[in-house]
């Protein structure tokens, strides 16, 4: 198949939740020649990094998300490094990547938390600062997501980003993972909505060898972008797919069938009417070592 990659790459985001673990196992099952790749739910796009295909259609209700995607699909990778490191040499933040790490003395007293440790005072006036403009810096936003807690993004109800510090800092990861996020979007054509799933779905009008990608927010499992989610959005999802079907529309979705004990039985009654596969995630979460425990990752098709 054309998809089939033995490397998986990562978004530059670190988005919670993302799929790029999963990327290889799923790529195998992907349509192997997608003419137009749309995906609803993008989150950080750890997906559509991993795919092939003529124009990719990315959407998410979340603006911020999807406005960091713009702010870096507009830019180059030189120029938007360059501002990432002036930001991160202004607020003196370490950067690993250039050898600015925290002292001797700070590692051997904090050994798992040093980065947090020595990040914190400027990190907090980082945050600070970018509140107080009126006019949002995105590189500063993507700072803040770099060195925040789990990589976060998180506003408060008066729209101040309120994540705190992680033990986190600018690496190698980092970079790759901001290089090839550039070479992909200067070599394909990426569209980016900030909608509704529904709405952004109900808009499109399908070509031959169209793929819709689902990766929703999961009903059984926890994360910031849950609190969106409810079982009247699972159902209506499950219509819309329904109605792609009926459409010949060709789509995937990813889900979690059983978790910590509890089963998704409105997933389990739905996906029996077409192709299920198990995916394999017996890795441990780095946000909760117990994420994964007693899980069941499905992927489910209406295609062979
Ligand atoms: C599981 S995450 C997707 C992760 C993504 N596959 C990745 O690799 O980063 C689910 C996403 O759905 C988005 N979302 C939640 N409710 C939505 C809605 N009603 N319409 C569109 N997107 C929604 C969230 O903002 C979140 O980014």
């Amino acid at each position: 198949m054309k998809n089939k990659k033995n490397k998986k790459i990562r978004s530059p985001f670190f988005y919670v939740g993302d799929k790029y673990k999963l990327m290889p196992q799923l790529l195998k099952l992907f349509p192997s020649n997608i003419n137009n790749y749309y995906e609803p739910f993008v989150g950080g796009g750890s997906s559509f990094l991993n795919v092939e295909a003529s124009t990719y259609h990315l959407n998410d209700i979340d603006l911020q998300i999807i406005n960091l995607h713009k702010e870096l699909t507009r830019d180059t990778f030189e120029n938007f490094l360059n501002r990432v490191y002036q930001i991160i040499d202004k607020y003196e933040l370490s950067i690993s990547l250039k050898g600015r790490i925290p002292s001797e003395e700070l590692r051997t007293k904090y050994k798992k938390t040093y980065y947090a440790k020595y990040n914190k005072t400027a990190y907090i006036k980082l945050r600070d600062d970018y509140n107080a403009k009126s006019d949002k810096d995105y590189a500063m936003l993507y700072v803040l997501l770099i060195f925040g807690f789990n990589h976060m993004i998180r506003f408060n109800s008066t729209g101040q980003f309120n994540v705190p510090v992680g033990n986190v800092d600018f690496n190698q990861n980092v970079y790759d993972a901001l290089e090839h996020y550039f070479n992909f979007k200067d070599s394909h054509k990426l569209r980016f909505y900030n909608l509704d799933y529904y709405e952004f779905i109900k808009k499109i009008e399908f070509e031959k060898n169209d793929f819709v990608y689902c990766d929703p927010p999961y009903l059984i499992s926890h994360s910031e972008y849950n609190k969106l989610w409810n079982e009247e959005e699972e159902e209506k999802l499950y219509k819309l797919l329904d109605y792609l079907n009926d459409k010949g529309v060709v789509f995937g979705i990813s889900n979690l069938l059983t978790h910590k004990g509890e089963t998704n039985k409105l997933l389990e009654k739905w996906m029996s009417k077409y192709n299920v596969y198990e995916i394999k995630s017996n890795y441990i979460s780095r946000f909760d070592n117990t994420i994964k425990e007693n899980s069941r990752e499905v992927y489910i098709t209406n295609y062979e």
